[in-house]
């Protein structure tokens, strides 16, 4: 196997906007590269619709705290609030930035950037939806992946695209660097590096019906999983309640922040009766969970009674059109449906962790529950867990997150490198990863172990034991299927041992990543006897402050989830009970 070595000083992982994000704070100061898998356009800060948030106050009366206190109750309290408080705050700088960058957000009459409402956004503490989330049309997270983009490229960021970091190297708990395989070649390049972020996304393929592409297999918080480093909150996954019914695509928020609603198959507006006030706009957990609950009764809409109805049709083309462009195209190419004039079926669709690799407010990675760090090593965006969503994210604060905490790990990188001395990384850096790849080169082929069987078992598996609601029924059920799956991918084989473009093999890899977050999620939830946030237990309906006011860090522990806590780190914003 070919191996070319790189020295580099600073490395980012993923290309979407926490890494980018991280790149425009490094590049200045640092030898530094951006590795991808993919083409770094083609990140899924693209699929991003409707909004990022900041109190800029363009419409209405706002101000930063109302911000943090809708996030902080918005995550059911799990949220640290000394880092929702630099989110809240950082948000305002971060989008007249990107806005000095070039990005083409919508405007007001007045010229100033547009705000729109969304889910669980609010003004003065709960009185009413807010016009918070800046937003370009229904295509925001593109344009900001755009903008970031061509920052990177006019500063003369250095891009390896489509090569796929499978190790990084930790001794003694200092980062080296890290070793990628090039999609086009099957060679494979050791990176010597002293500071590493990861920010290579979510890892929603271990649901069935998901709005993350397919190469969203948590390859950032698997990697470092398997170096012993521990994953925080994985039990709080959010669905997102508008996916286009059956194939998950994300059906922006947006669509009910300008007005849209939910309807049941009685073209009742359900969500009335689950949150009086503020109704179609309250938090996903809470809106998925109406919906589940209207399907389980009985109110779904079709033959199966399994997807309820989001209702622009009162909007009026003009708004649709200038506002919702490119969700209701999706809508037009993917049903055969007419949004202007019906309704078009959804159902909840797997769409972001909450949980992730735990970092402290600067992007550094946490080794333990008890603050240790590991020396160079960084995560942003949704790979990471700072923790700012808590049990649960506000539509909009994702956007935000990446920007903001992709900057703080780029500082942090920066702080790093100009304090330490490079140290090497040879050749046989790569002899890990060369042997894992020969592994799968050398052993016969058979469809019985193949990555597309197994991948598919594990996602409909939990699909159906640990989505929406949970139990322990469910949940051991669950666990018995995926050590199941874990003893038979120990034989998966590939049939492709061709050297270039072998997504088959590097699939082969990623399942490795999406069982581990599979485990990971499934004991972690299964331990955390309470409901909160996007967790909720048919056995445990109840918030249990006094017992679970805490974070969960899953250890690696052979084939097997050890458990541990930490305190969650309270604010101004006392633990209430959640009404909307
Ligand atoms: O609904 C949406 O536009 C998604 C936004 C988000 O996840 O923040």
């Amino acid at each position: 196997m070919k191996i070319v070595k790189h020295s580099f000083d600073g490395i980012i992982v993923g290309a979407g906007g926490a890494g980018l994000r991280a790149a425009i704070e490094a590049a200045p100061t640092m030898k530094l590269a951006v590795i991808t898998k993919l083409y770094p356009t083609r990140s899924h800060t693209g699929a991003a619709q409707g909004g990022m948030s900041a109190a800029l106050a363009n419409v209405e009366e706002d101000n930063w705290n109302w911000h943090a206190f809708d996030t902080v109750k918005g995550s059911d309290y799990l949220a640290d609030q000394p880092a929702v408080d630099i989110l809240c705050k950082e948000a305002i700088d971060a989008v007249v930035e990107l806005e000095h960058w070039g990005l083409p957000f919508s405007r007001l009459e007045s010229g100033k950037i547009a705000q729109r409402r969304f889910g669980g956004h609010t003004v003065k503490e709960g009185a009413a939806p807010a016009f918070r989330a800046c937003y370009a049309a229904d295509r925001t997270g593109h344009m900001i992946l755009q903008t970031l983009y061509q920052k990177c490229v006019s500063m003369g960021v250095e891009f390896f695209d489509e090569f796929q970091v499978l190790d990084i190297k930790i001794e003694d708990g200092v980062c080296k660097g890290v070793v990628a395989y090039e999609i086009a070649t099957g060679d494979l390049h050791v990176f010597e590096a002293r500071a590493v972020t990861f920010a290579t996304g979510g890892f929603g393929k271990i649901f069935k019906v998901s709005s993350n592409a397919h190469s969203l297999t948590g390859d950032g918080p698997g990697m470092l999983y398997q170096k012993g480093i521990p994953l925080e909150d994985m039990e709080f996954y959010q669905f997102h309640p508008t996916g286009i019914y059956r194939l998950g695509i994300l059906l922006s928020e947006a669509a009910r922040g300008e007005g849209g609603i939910l309807r049941n198959k009685d073209g009742e507006r359900f969500m009335e009766r689950y949150a009086p006030s503020i109704k179609d706009l309250a938090p996903r957990d809470m809106v998925s969970r109406a919906i589940a609950t209207e399907i389980s009764a009985g109110n779904g809409a079709g033959p199966n009674n399994d997807y309820v109805f989001l209702d622009l049709t009162h909007l009026g083309e003009e708004a649709i059109m200038k506002k919702l462009p490119d969700i209701t195209d999706f809508v037009r190419t993917y049903v055969k449906i007419e949004p202007i004039n019906d309704p078009i079926p959804v159902q909840p669709t797997a769409h972001y962790a909450m949980g992730g690799i735990p970092t402290d407010v600067n992007g550094r990675v946490l080794s333990d529950h008890k603050g240790g760090v590991i020396e160079g090593v960084y995560a942003a965006g949704e790979a990471a867990c700072v923790s700012v969503h808590g049990a649960n994210r506000l539509g909009t604060n994702s956007l935000l997150d990446i920007v903001v905490f992709g900057k703080r790990a780029g500082q942090s990188m920066v702080d790093y490198v100009s304090s330490t001395k490079a140290s090497p990384l040879n050749e046989s850096a790569a002899d890990d990863l060369s042997n894992k790849i020969s592994g799968f080169m050398e052993k016969e082929h058979t469809t019985e172990f193949s990555v597309a069987k197994i991948r598919s078992e594990l996602q409909d598996s939990m699909e159906e034991n640990a989505k929406i609601f949970r139990s322990k029924e469910t949940l051991d059920n669950q666990t018995e299927i995926l050590s199941d799956l874990r003893e038979r991918y120990k034989n998966v084989t590939i049939s492709d041992k061709s050297k270039v473009f072998n997504s088959e093999l590097l699939e082969a890899i990623e399942l490795d990543y999406l069982l581990d977050m599979a485990d990971t999620t499934v004991a972690s939830a299964l331990a955390r006897k309470e409901s909160r946030g996007a967790h909720s237990r048919e056995d445990y309906p109840d918030r249990d402050d006094t017992k679970f006011m805490k974070h969960s860090f899953a250890f690696k522990n052979g084939d097997s989830v050890k458990l541990e806590y930490k305190d969650v780190e309270l604010g101004k914003y006392e633990p209430m009970e959640r009404k909307y």
